[in-house]
């Protein structure tokens, strides 16, 4: 029998983050609580959702039903991109909390760096359906994401950064964030902003690791070829190398044994890793999530390189 994740890594704020936790997009609400309990109950101990996800209330019941110590646990929540004017951000927070029935969260990421029109409605349109923007920049966001740090905020992040807008960011941060959060997985494995992010002490978490809903990826042959080596799943040798390349690791499940197995490490070695590294020398890059179209924002700075 494998062993289980007991890999952790320690983010400039000091805090140890474990490395494999569970992610919940799409987790609908009557699903994701024995989700959440059945992770807890095989060892996870790194829960990831966001507002936007419409079930912080059930992750939040569930992480209060396991019984685990809050203190070994640690839950990140995202703000919402309907949220970023200074004024709103404290309230935002204060929402999710009250949702996760938490005092405080670990870790706080800005989901996107694309700010929406403030208001109910969590992606306002116009009368032609296009999603209205709010000319709030994310560094002012940050801003004001930066005075909550403390009691009720351990740490704060951001989520879908570029090297260039981290960049600018780090230019008026007096933060640095902790996580930057990105997919991840081998056909994106995003070297660059790997090594930039170390360079500037910037924790990277892999989402999308199992390249999401349907991931063709885990039919890659290097993949099928490694998990029928290991004789596990192809979506624990995915886990496994992003573990390897010192990345957190999200992977999403609602399906009990999936969640059990994809805690169980894959003792990869360095010729596995290299393999499967291959991968992405060997393809061109391939994103999964990208709604830079949808909003009318160019999320990625379109032109850059992966
Ligand atoms: N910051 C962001 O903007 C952002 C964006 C995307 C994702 N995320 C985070 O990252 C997490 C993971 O990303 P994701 O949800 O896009 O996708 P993912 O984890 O790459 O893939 C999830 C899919 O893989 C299936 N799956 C899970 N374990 C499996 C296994 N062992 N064998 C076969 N299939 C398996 C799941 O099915 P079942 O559930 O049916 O088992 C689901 O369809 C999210 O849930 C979220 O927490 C963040």
């Amino acid at each position: 029998m494998s062993a289980t994740y007991t890999a952790i890594t320690t983010l400039n704020t000091g805090a140890k983050l474990p490395l494999v936790g569970l992610g919940t997009w799409q987790s609908q609400p009557n699903e994701v609580y024995e989700a959440v309990l059945t992770a807890i109950k095989a060892g996870y101990r790194h829960i990831d959702t966001a507002w936007i996800y419409g079930n912080e209330k059930e992750v939040g019941q569930a992480i209060k039903d396991s019984g685990v110590d809050r203190q070994s646990l640690f839950v990140t929540t995202k703000l919402w991109n309907n949220a970023h004017s200074p004024q709103d951000v404290e309230k935002a927070l204060e929402h999710s909390l009250k949702n996760l029935q938490l005092e405080y969260l670990d870790l706080y990421l800005m989901h996107w760096p694309v700010a929406f029109k403030s208001g109910a409605s969590a992606v306002p349109k116009d009368a032609d359906g296009k999603v209205e923007l709010s000319p709030v920049d994310y560094t002012e966001t940050y801003a004001a994401m930066e005075k909550l740090v403390g009691d009720r905020v351990r740490a704060i992040g951001v989520s879908n950064f570029t090297i260039t807008k981290l960049q600018r960011l780090l230019k008026t941060a007096q933060i640095t964030p902790a996580v930057n959060q990105v997919e991840l997985h081998p056909y994106l494995p995003q070297t660059e902003l790997l090594d930039f992010c170390k360079q500037n002490k910037i924790h990277v978490t892999a989402y999308s690791p199992l390249g999401s809903t349907s991931g063709p990826v885990q039919q890659e042959p290097v993949i099928l070829e490694l998990a029928k080596k290991y004789n596990v799943e192809p979506a624990q040798v995915l886990i496994s190398w992003a573990v390897k390349r010192g990345t957190s690791v999200l992977p999403k499940s609602v399906t009990a044994s999936r969640i059990v197995n994809n805690f169980n490490e894959v003792p990869l070695t360095a010729e596995d890793v290299a393999a499967i590294d291959a991968i992405g020398t060997n393809n061109p890059p391939r994103r999964v999530v990208d709604p830079s179209a949808s909003w009318g924002s160019d999320i990625y700075d379109a032109g850059a390189k992966l």
